[in-house]
This record gives structure tokens, sequence and C-alpha cells, in this order.
């Protein structure tokens, strides 16, 4: 198994017969979903789970899964997901693949949030340009809102359209990437971003009371709990 497959492993033996679980977006959270699927099929396991975003419910159906809501099943049980980086605290930044704020708001309704990561998501401080979900007509506020606060912000395109056609989320909202180097205070920064207008939501989650890791390492995981 690759580093991934073992965190992704790992994370979806956590998931219990009657259980409801928030289904987490991108490619390490796409294994675990397939891993929860096999369960399902092949044990018998009765779950219901909530999605983190479309491409996330369409998997979970096709594997068999379940799927419910938010308003019908709170809260969920565990939410499994990926991150982008993890840092020493267990701040995470998220929103690689656009999907930070329905992650965001899942991973709220969870009394555990179980991240899987290969070891190279693993940084003392997080330092990736922070993902931002921006109103379409905000674009030109928030770009200058970043500016202000020290940051460097880039529309996120799409690569397979020559970086031209803007990326949209499936709010149809568009991305901001905004580089702010090595974020010494991930919940302050965080909190300033909340405050532009325009931003639906950032991808920094500071929610390390809850959150454990699952980091894929060659043969093997190793599980990050939050210091007490
Ligand atoms: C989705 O918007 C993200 O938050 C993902 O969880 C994150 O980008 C990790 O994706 P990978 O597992 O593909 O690296």
């Amino acid at each position: 198994m690759d580093k991934k497959e073992w965190a992704a492993a790992s994370a979806a033996t956590l998931v219990k017969d009657g259980m409801v679980v928030g289904l987490g977006t991108g490619s390490t959270a796409e294994l675990a979903i397939r891993k929860i699927g096999k369960r399902v099929k092949e044990e018998g396991l009765k779950i219901l789970a909530v999605a983190t975003s479309l491409q996330s419910a369409l998997l979970a159906a096709e594997c068999g899964i379940t799927l419910t809501t938010l308003d019908e099943h709170f809260p969920l049980d565990i939410c499994i997901d990926g991150a982008d980086q993890v840092d020493s605290a267990l701040n995470l930044l998220k929103g690689g693949w656009g999907s930070h704020t329905r992650e965001k708001v899942v991973a709220a309704a969870a009394k555990r949030l179980v991240i899987c990561v290969d070891d190279s998501k693993l940084v003392e401080r997080l330092n990736k340009a922070v993902p931002l979900e921006v109103l379409p007509y905000a674009r030109r506020v928030v770009f200058e809102a970043v500016q202000t606060l020290g940051g460097t912000p880039k529309l996120r395109t799409h690569a397979f359209a020559k970086g031209v056609a803007p990326f949209f989320t499936e709010h149809g909202n568009m991305i901001i990437d905004a580089d702010f180097g090595e974020i010494e205070d991930p919940k302050e920064l965080g909190a300033k971003l909340s405050e532009i207008p325009g931003v639906v939501e950032h991808g920094i989650f500071t929610l390390a009371k809850k959150t454990e890791v699952h980091v894929g390492r060659d043969g093997g995981v190793e599980i990050l709990k939050p210091k007490r």
C-alpha cells in the first residue's frame, strides 16, 4: 500500500455499525470512501453518510453508501477527510479541491474529525496559500483586502483550460488563493479573513481539540492526537 492508502485504511477502520459519518473530498478521502464502501458491501456495515461535495456524494452512492443530510442527522459521529497541510498543533489547511466550505460545515457538525494524509503534508507551520471561496462580484474587494493584510492573492483557474478559465466551486463561487507565507497564528489570520466581505469561507481549520491525524508513512500509519 502507498502512504495515502495506509492513512485512508486506518481511518476507515474507525467506522462502526450505526454511525453517521462525514465523507471528505480529495484523493485521500476518495480512498477512505472506497474502503468504507467495501466494508458496507463485504461486512454488511450499516451506516449513513453526509458528503462534503458533489464529487464525494456521487462516489459514496457508487460505493453503496447511503447518504443523508445534516438536517436529518446531527451531530455526526465522525468525519473522515484529507488536508493539504497539517501543522504541529493540528491546525489544517484545506481547499485544494475547492470544497473547504462544505468540508468545514460537515467537520463542525462532527464529534470527531479524522484527517488522513501522507507524511509530505506535515509542516511545523502552515505555509501554503489559503484558499478563499469568494462571491464572484466581490473578487476585487477581496483582492484588495488580502493585499492590505500582507498577502498575495491569485485567482484560481482551471489547469486544463490553460489557466484562462476561472475555477468555480459547486456553489457557483470563485476561489482566490491567498499567500501569506508562513502563518504564525492560524486562528488570528482565519478571523481576519472571515471579516472580509464577500469571503464565504477560508481554508484554515482550527479544530485541533476534536482532530486526530492519521499519517501514512512507508509501511504503516502514525496517529497524531491533540496535546491535552
Ligand atoms: C478539498 O477541498 C481539500 O480540502 C482536500 O481535503 C485536500 O485538498 C486534500 O486532498 P488530497 O487528499 O487529494 O491531497
